[in-house]
């Protein structure tokens, strides 16, 4: 009675693990399949050269978001050892590194992918395009949140650096070639090194609103030192050269006192 009893309760529970794990195995093939139809969805609307959905597969985006996933997963879970593991696995297969540790929302797309770096503590709204070459990085200045945050919608077009823990707001671009080290207010575009607001709300910016992004210019700075050094040189050198008049006329004086003097002590 109690063999038989024993058997049945080992069969149960042999039964509801099988459930549960049936279960289990189909919520994560749903959530496999979720995933793969919403990055195919993306990489069409974004990307008009694809011809077939199988090409999907075949995107570094799509291969890079895989390996992320699961990264971030691990991360969150404190495998920092295995996140890493699986983010430089899917840095070697697809030239993009994405830190497990960045926060990346839905709808994200990187067209050709090549060079693209995401640190750490990088923050990335829904619907974000990057281009192949952007960074998205520290200045190496600035401690615990180093890297962007990106709002909705914004596009990063191909080798912008957006360097720093700013924000760049919703539904901003930045131009290709840019270097961004300052804050970029909502729907703008900025462009150039250092980036500069050329567009806000679909309107071109004024050259004299432009200090929206006022960044400072390095070169500018130095070549007012060294003419503020050069100026202190030119008065240093004008006081040696009065100093020096002044000495020589005092010796022309005095050579000129001499003869008389001696010439008096012969009378
Ligand atoms: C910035 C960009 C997204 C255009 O945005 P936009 O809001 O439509 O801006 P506009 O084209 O009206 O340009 C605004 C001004 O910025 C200038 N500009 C645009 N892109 C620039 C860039 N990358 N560098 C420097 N200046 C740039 C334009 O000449 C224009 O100047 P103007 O007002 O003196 O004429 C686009 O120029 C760009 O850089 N695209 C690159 C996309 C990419 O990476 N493609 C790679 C595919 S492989």
């Amino acid at each position: 009675m109690l063999n038989r009893d024993g058997a049945r309760s080992g069969n149960m529970r042999r039964g509801l693990f099988c459930v549960a794990r049936g279960r289990q195995g189909r919520a994560v093939a749903m959530g496999i399949i979720r995933f793969i139809k919403e990055e195919s969805k993306v990489i069409r609307e974004r990307d008009p050269a694809i011809h077939s959905g199988l090409e999907v597969f075949l995107y570094p985006s799509f291969k890079a978001m895989v390996y992320y996933r699961l990264a971030h997963r691990l991360y969150e879970k404190k495998h920092y050892f295995w996140a890493r593991l699986i983010s430089q696995r899917g840095a070697h297969k697809t030239g993009i590194e994405i830190h497990p540790g960045a926060k990346i929302g839905k709808g994200f797309f990187i067209d050709h992918g090549h060079g693209v770096i995401i640190g750490e503590t990088t923050v990335i709204g829904d619907n974000v395009t990057l281009y192949q070459g952007v960074t998205l990085g520290g200045t190496g200045k600035e401690h615990g949140k180093r890297h962007p945050t990106l709002g909705n919608n914004v596009m990063v077009s191909a080798g912008a650096k957006v360097l720093g823990s700013f924000t760049i707001g919703e539904n901003s671009k930045i131009g290709a070639g840019s270097v961004v080290l300052n804050e970029v207010p909502p729907n703008s575009t900025v462009v150039g090194v250092p980036g500069r607001v050329v567009k806000r709300g679909n309107a071109s910016v004024p050259r004299e609103d432009m200090c929206q992004v006022d960044l400072p210019n390095p070169v500018q700075e130095d070549i007012q030192k060294l003419q503020q050094a050069n100026a202190v040189l030119t008065n240093r050198l004008l006081d040696l050269e009065n100093e020096m008049r002044l000495l020589r006329r005092k010796r022309e004086t005095e050579e000129q006192k001499e003869p008389n003097i001696k010439a008096e002590s012969t009378k």
